[in-house]
């Protein structure tokens, strides 16, 4: 993420810091059919364990850095694979994004550095055959 993506994604998550949160728990009709979570797996049940990405943050000298990896999840050339994770505040709005290349890259690891923000931040994962999966952190 360049300086650029990250002042822009510092200035959204701070817009919308303290505003509610669609987590895992919170019903709505979209999960299990527009897109998926845990509690929600629709058509996907049983996948959850490779497709909810797992969530870290690690404390640098730039600020809190997000990781996010889906564990045991193929990268299997273009077949099956893990199309990118995205990160969007409270609001859903985009924050940042990395692609993955399944020609190259072996596992859906990213991180993303979110400078001094608090609060929520939704992380999509988006498989090419399971769809988009949904989760979030409290930061
Ligand atoms: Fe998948």
């Amino acid at each position: 993420m360049n300086r650029r993506e990250l002042l822009k994604l510092g200035g959204i998550l701070a817009v919308s810091a303290g505003l509610p949160a669609l987590t895992n728990a919170a019903p709505t009709p979209m999960a299990g059919g527009i897109f998926y979570t845990k509690g929600k797996p629709g058509r996907w049940a049983g996948r959850e364990a490779t497709h909810v990405p797992i969530l870290s943050t690690t404390q640098t000298q730039n600020g809190i850095v997000l990781n996010v990896v889906n564990n045991s999840h193929p990268m299997e050339a273009y077949q099956h694979y893990i199309v990118k994770h995205v990160i969007l505040d409270a609001d859903f709005n985009f924050g940042a994004e990395k692609l993955f290349n399944p020609s190259v890259d072996k596992q859906a690891s990213s991180s993303f550095n979110l400078g001094n923000y608090k609060g929520v931040v939704h992380v999509l994962s988006v498989c090419n055959l399971h769809d988009t999966w949904l989760t979030a952190i409290q930061i």
